[in-house]
């Protein structure tokens, strides 16, 4: 009998929750993200792993229809502001899922905190964003420029290598890796003998290999990522390097990217929180999942995509799709353990994945895994008070 009344109680409960979040009307999702530019491919994917998750769970969060509002940020830092007003002024929308570029994601995450809007960043990896600019409404499902520098600078110093060269974007995502690979290279033992660095989005990479050739380092340290890392894995194995000088990098350098970069790319070695053959049930079945749905291999920015989904639906989840609840619905979200097929993880206090970073090596069109970098990697939330 007692059973039968907390079932009935039950029952109503949740048809109450359902009601409620049906009367609530659709949940408003700004998606701010490139589809032009040497990012166009990430900004696809991450869309497209957000639009999967969802669709698993029969097209609503939480009860809650999901109506998507886009813009393209074209990775363009000088137009941040205007775009992600488009978002929050004028479409009014509940939660923001974005961007590539940690420049125009720096500006994403001023207007969210000036705002007060939910802000999930699904790739770029400005430290500044769980660091001194974290906020209560500001959440990453991705990582930190400092973590895949770390993990590979630890794997770097690992191996041997003592002088070691870097080469990157003059941006933030290239100089704030740059910096987490030289903490940990030195760290074990290494020296960074020069930083060579150039504007986003150049790819006139000749000159800078030319000074490579010349120092003759024992390992080239490299942060380029979409278009952009297809030409410089192209040119440095062109230029007769790959031979000669080791070139390592976080593996943005060949994720999405080896079936364009094709023999160039073979044999390279990176870290990142993901690998294609993670072989477990959960990333398995996401693979499959995303191979069905778009007819293409999935990548570390659909994962990323996917689980900033999954990061909304737990905060949704715990309070029955009810924006108004909202002190609960942040205090969810940053207790959550995510279930993503990079593996599981939780949120540091920061906001920031705490995640395992693989080493991998690129064989054939996949990155496969050949150890584990660093487990549990917690970015340091360096200036960040909450
Ligand atoms: C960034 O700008 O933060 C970024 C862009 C592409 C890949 C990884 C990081």
């Amino acid at each position: 009998m007692r059973t039968l009344i907390k079932l009935s109680l039950a029952a109503i409960a949740a048809t109450a929750a359902l009601s409620t979040s049906a009367q609530q009307g659709p949940l408003k999702v700004g998606l701010m993200l490139p589809n032009s530019g040497t990012f166009a491919a990430l900004g696809d994917n991450i869309e497209k792993g957000f639009r999967l998750y969802v669709g698993e769970q029969g097209g609503k969060l939480a009860g809650r229809e999901i109506q998507y509002f886009k813009v393209d940020d074209e990775s363009d830092p000088a137009k941040a502001t205007d775009n992600v007003n488009k978002l929050i002024k004028r479409d009014n929308v509940d939660v923001l899922v974005g961007t590539v570029h940690s420049g125009v994601a720096l500006a994403m995450a001023r207007a969210a905190k000036e705002s007060n809007t939910l802000l999930i960043v699904p790739n770029a990896g400005a430290d500044g964003i769980t660091g001194a600019q974290c906020a209560p409404n500001i959440f990453r499902s991705s990582f930190s420029n400092w973590q895949p520098g770390f993990a590979t600078g630890v794997v770097a110093a690992q191996k041997g290598y003592k002088r070691a060269m870097t080469i990157t974007w003059n941006y933030a995502a290239g100089t704030e890796t740059v910096k987490g690979f030289t903490e940990a290279f030195e760290k074990g033992g290494g020296k960074v003998v020069k930083d060579l660095s150039l504007p986003f989005p150049n790819v006139e990479f000749q000159a800078l290999l030319t000074e490579i050739a010349a120092q003759k380092p024992d390992v080239v340290f490299a942060f380029f990522a979409g278009g952009g890392a297809v030409k410089f894995v192209k040119d440095y194995d062109a230029a007769g390097l790959r031979k000669t000088v080791p070139l390592m990098g976080s593996g943005f350098l060949t994720d999405g990217t080896l079936e364009a970069q094709g023999a160039a790319a073979q044999g390279l070695i990176t870290t990142l929180h993901y690998a294609d053959d993670i072989d477990t049930p959960r990333n398995n079945a996401f693979r499959k999942a995303f191979a069905l749905a778009y007819k293409a291999n999935a990548d570390v920015y659909a994962v990323q995509g996917y689980d900033a989904a999954q990061l909304l639906a737990a905060g949704l989840n715990a309070v029955g799709g009810n924006l108004g609840k909202r002190t609960e619905m942040l205090y969810a979200m940053g207790k959550t353990v995510v279930g993503s097929p990079r593996g599981k993880f939780a949120m540091s206090t920061s906001h920031n994945p705490v995640q395992d970073f693989y080493i991998r090596e690129a064989k054939g069109n996949y990155n496969v895994v050949t150890g584990i970098a660093v487990k549990a990697l917690a970015d340091p939330g360096r200036g960040c008070k909450m």
